[in-house]
C-alpha cells in the first residue's frame, strides 16, 4: 500500500511507467479508509451526479439502503477520513457485487435496413475495486457497452446491474438517484459546460448533489490533473487535452465507485497521459475505487488489471495484466481478423 498524502495536499501522480505497473493483487475488500482523503481527490468531498446536457458527471453519496450495512469497497470505513459528514458518506458497491455487470445484453439502434446491433449478446462483470481497460476497433461498441452499463443508455434486451442494484428499465428518477450516489463518467466528447470555468465545471458535480463545495479540493483535483494555472479558462478557451482533463478532474471530484471513462487520455500529449493515468491507478489502489476505461492506447490499456476486446459488439477476448506489447499484439490481430 502506497503511503497516504498528507492532508491537504495533492495526490501526485504515480511514477511513469511506460505502460507497465506494478502488478497487485485484485482487491475485493474494503480499503483501509480512504488514504485519498484530505488529498486531491478527496478530503470529505461528497459524490454527486449532475444532469448535465443530457447526461450524468460525477458520483453520489452513499448507496445505504442497498448496502445494507455490509462492508463496501469504494467506501471509507466509518469515521475514516472521507467518511460521513454532510451526505453520510461516499458511494459504495455492497461487498461481493460487481462494479457494473451486463447479462446478455443487446442494444440495438434504429431499425429495418438501418438496424445497427451495438452490442450483440455481451455479458460481462467489471469487478470493484479493480480497472478494466475495453479495447477493440472503431465501432465496435464500446462506447455503447460503458453507456449501457453506467445507465445513460437503455437496453434493448438483457439485463444490467449497477453497484449490485438493478437497473434495466428503472425510471430516470431511480438512475439519476443511483448514478448521483454511484459513479463518474468521463465522456469521449467531454460533455463540459461551454459557459462555465474550468473550476465551475468541476465543482458543479457536487454543487447538484447539494454537497459542501471546497474550494481548494476543487482546485486541488485541477492541479493533480495539470491545470492549476487553468481555473478560470471556458473550455473554449482551453486545448482540446485541457478539456479532457477538466473533465477527468470533473468526474474524480465526487471519488464515485465506481469511474466509467470512454478514451480519457485520447487527447492527451503522452505526460498528461501518464500523469491521468497514474492517477486513476491510484483511485484503485489507495481507494478500493473501480474502473472501466475505453481506451485506443495498448500502453494505456496495460495499466489497467484486465483488458476486454470487442468485435463487432460481441466480446471476444480477455486479458489478465497484459503488458502493452500483449495488448498491442491481441488488437492488431483482432483487426485483422475479427474475432
Ligand atoms: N445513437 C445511435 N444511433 C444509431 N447508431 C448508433 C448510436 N450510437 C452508436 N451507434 C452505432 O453503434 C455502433 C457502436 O458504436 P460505439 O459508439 O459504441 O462504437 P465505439 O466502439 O465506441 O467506436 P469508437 O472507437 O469509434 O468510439 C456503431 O456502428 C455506431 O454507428
Ligand atoms: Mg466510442
Amino acid at each position: 500500500m502506497t503511503s497516504t498524502p498528507t492532508p491537504g495536499t495533492p495526490t501526485p501522480a504515480l511514477p511513469a511507467t511506460g505502460g507497465a505497473v506494478p502488478r497487485r493483487t485484485v482487491p475485493n475488500t474494503a480499503p483501509s479508509g480512504g488514504a485519498l482523503a484530505g488529498g486531491a481527490l478527496a478530503g470529505g468531498a461528497m459524490p454527486g451526479t449532475a444532469a448535465v446536457g443530457g447526461a450524468a458527471v460525477g458520483g453520489g453519496p452513499p448507496a445505504g439502503a442497498e448496502s445494507g450495512g455490509a462492508p463496501v469497497v469504494g467506501a471509507p470505513a466509518d469515521g475514516a477520513p472521507g467518511a460521513g459528514a454532510a451526505t453520510g458518506g461516499r458511494a459504495r458497491v455492497p461487498m461481493g457485487a460487481p462494479a457494473a455487470e451486463l447479462r446478455d445484453v443487446t442494444r440495438e439502434y434504429g431499425g429495418g435496413n438501418a438496424l445497427v446491433r451495438a452490442l450483440d449478446g455481451v455479458s460481462i462483470a467489471f469487478p470493484a475495486g479493480s480497472w478494466t481497460a475495453v479495447m477493440g476497433p472503431s465501432g465496435s461498441g464500446k462506447s455503447t457497452l460503458l453507456h449501457c452499463a453506467a445507465g445513460l443508455d437503455r437496453v434493448t434486451r438483457g439485463r444490467v446491474l449497477l453497484a449490485g442494484q438493478e437497473i434495466t428499465g428503472a425510471p430516470d428518477a431511480v438512475l439519476t438517484g443511483l448514478r448521483r450516489r454511484t459513479m463518474g463518467f468521463v465522456f469521449q466528447s467531454f460533455n463540459l459546460i461551454g459557459s462555465l470555468t474550468a473550476e465551475q465545471n468541476v465543482a458543479l458535480p457536487l454543487k447538484l448533489a447539494g454537497a459542501r463545495v471546497r474550494r481548494d479540493e476543487v482546485r486541488a483535483v485541477l492541479a493533480a490533473v495539470g491545470l492549476g494555472d487553468r481555473l478560470r479558462h471556458r473550455p473554449r478557451e482551453l486545448s482540446g487535452g485541457q478539456q479532457q482533463r477538466v473533465a477527468i478532474a470533473r468526474a474524480m471530484v465526487t471519488r464515485p465507485a465506481v469511474l466509467f471513462a470512454d478514451e480519457p487520455t485520447g487527447a492527451l500529449d503522452s505526460a498528461s497521459a501518464r500523469t491521468v493515468l497514474g492517477l486513476l491507478r491510484a483511485m484503485v489502489d489507495r481507494e478500493g475505487q473501480s474502473i472501466a476505461m475505453v481506451t485506443h492506447d495498448p500502453a494505456a490499456a496495460a495499466h489497467a488489471d484486465a483488458v476486454v476486446f470487442m468485435s463487432d459488439g460481441r466480446l471476444v477476448d480477455r486479458l489478465v495484466r497484459p503488458t502493452a506489447r500483449e495488448v498491442a499484439d491481441r488488437l492488431a490481430r483482432l483487426e485483422a481478423a475479427p474475432c
